[in-house]
């Protein structure tokens, strides 16, 4: 296959595990993220796929090749750091075309290339500065810049916006993504930014201490978690958990949350299995609904964020958080009622946190 495979990969640090088993397929053109709190291993899948760090076990292939053993120039890969690592007395022009030069490149050969990088990037009149000259986001242009002059197969991307102010780096981000649409080029991408993460991935796999906790679609990752890590790490406001079971309800199916009952409107059918075991239901708060026909709740507090506003709820013995438009005003200890959609609902085995439904 082109694109990169870890099989089996396995990382210790003066002994100690930090990564288990990684076992991943990056397909030739995908715009694969890591993501995941601080320590979960980020950075090291990507410095092993570089080589910047040596694997304990297991293998790392790219385009077909097993790279494990090779030197990071050796790999076809470029890399861009959270700190862009600019040479700082060169120009913009050197910088970029640096990498080049050192493999031997005929210096007009170089010229030309730079000036096609520059007008990609649209930093053509930053050619002859300094990098100290230059905005934090016009570094990491340059970044990037000296990654794609080199046009490896794989680049490898660190936290490449966490430096950049939030404005930056959602226009950053919008480059991002249309170079790779243009370029069709494999990217790894780290991030502990989920915005980032679902903006930009074909594919997101997301890790907790060391292990792939699960590997898929933006969508998928979003909409049916594989467990609670996943569900909680994913989404914001995060996820509301609620534990309790299944019971049956006439017809339908509710859920009893201890100290009260919560209607779920069209639950797949498949959820009858999961009858009267105990249970922890997770719902988004956009599927939280205000429903003459739902359960109780008391509203603790509305939070308006300008195009919907979050609804702080007590129901069913839970606090909870809906997320609803601007348009309803909600007083504190006033009642509500609310509904779940069933259909969009997660539900957890509350001991292992894998999702059973
Ligand atoms: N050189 C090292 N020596 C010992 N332990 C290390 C070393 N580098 C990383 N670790 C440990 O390996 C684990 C993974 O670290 P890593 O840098 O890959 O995390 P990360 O997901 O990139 O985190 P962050 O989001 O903070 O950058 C952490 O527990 C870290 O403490
Ligand atoms: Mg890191």
């Amino acid at each position: 296959m082109n694109g990169v495979e870890l099989r089996g990969v396995t990382k210790a640090y003066a002994g100690l595990t930090v990564m288990k088993d990684i076992n991943l397929e990056i397909e030739d053109g995908a715009f694969l993220v890591l993501l995941g709190p601080s320590g979960c291993g980020k950075s090291t899948i990507l410095n092993m796929i570089a080589g910047l760090e040596p694997v304990t076990g297991g293998s790392i292939h790219i385009a077909g090749r097993d790279v494990t053993e090779l030197e990071p120039d050796e790999r076809d890969i470029a890399m861009v750091f959270q700190s862009y690592a600019l040479y700082p007395t060169m120009s913009v022009r050197k910088n970029i075309g640096f990498g080049l030069k050192i493999r031997g490149m005929p210096k007009a050969d170089i010229e030309k290339r730079v000036d096609e990088i520059g007008e990609l990037l649209q930093i053509t009149p930053l050619l002859d500065r300094k990098p100290s000259q230059l905005s934090g986001g016009q570094q990491q242009r340059v970044a990037i810049g000296r990654a794609l002059v080199r046009e490896p197969s794989v680049f490898l991307f660190d936290e490449p916006l966490s430096n950049l102010d939030a404005k930056l780096r959602a226009d950053m981000r919008v480059e991002l993504k249309r170079l790779h649409e243009r370029l069709g080029r494999t990217i790894v991408y780290v991030t502990h930014d989920q915005i980032e993460a679902m903006t930009l991935a074909t594919k997101v796999v997301v890790l907790d201490k060391g292990s792939i906790q699960q590997a898929d679609t933006p969508e998928n990752v979003y909409r049916r978690p594989a467990n609670k890590f996943v569900a909680s790490f994913v989404g914001a406001p995060t996820m509301n958990f609620i534990d309790g079971k299944l019971i049956q309800d006439g017809d339908g199916i509710a859920f009893d949350g201890g100290s009260g009952q919560l209607p779920l409107a069209s639950l797949p059918t498949r959820a009858h299995d999961l009858i009267g075991q105990p249970v922890t239901l997770g719902a988004r708060p956009e599927h939280l609904m205000f429903d003459d026909l739902g359960a109780n709740a008391r509203v603790l507090l509305a939070e308006p964020t300008g195009p919907d506003q979050y609804v702080r709820l007590a129901v069913a013995g839970s606090e909870v958080t809906a997320r609803t438009g601007p348009e309803q005003h909600f007083s504190s200890g006033t009642d509500a009622r609310i509904m779940i959609d069933g259909a969009r609902v997660s539900l957890f085995d509350p001991e292992s946190g894998r999702a059973v439904l």
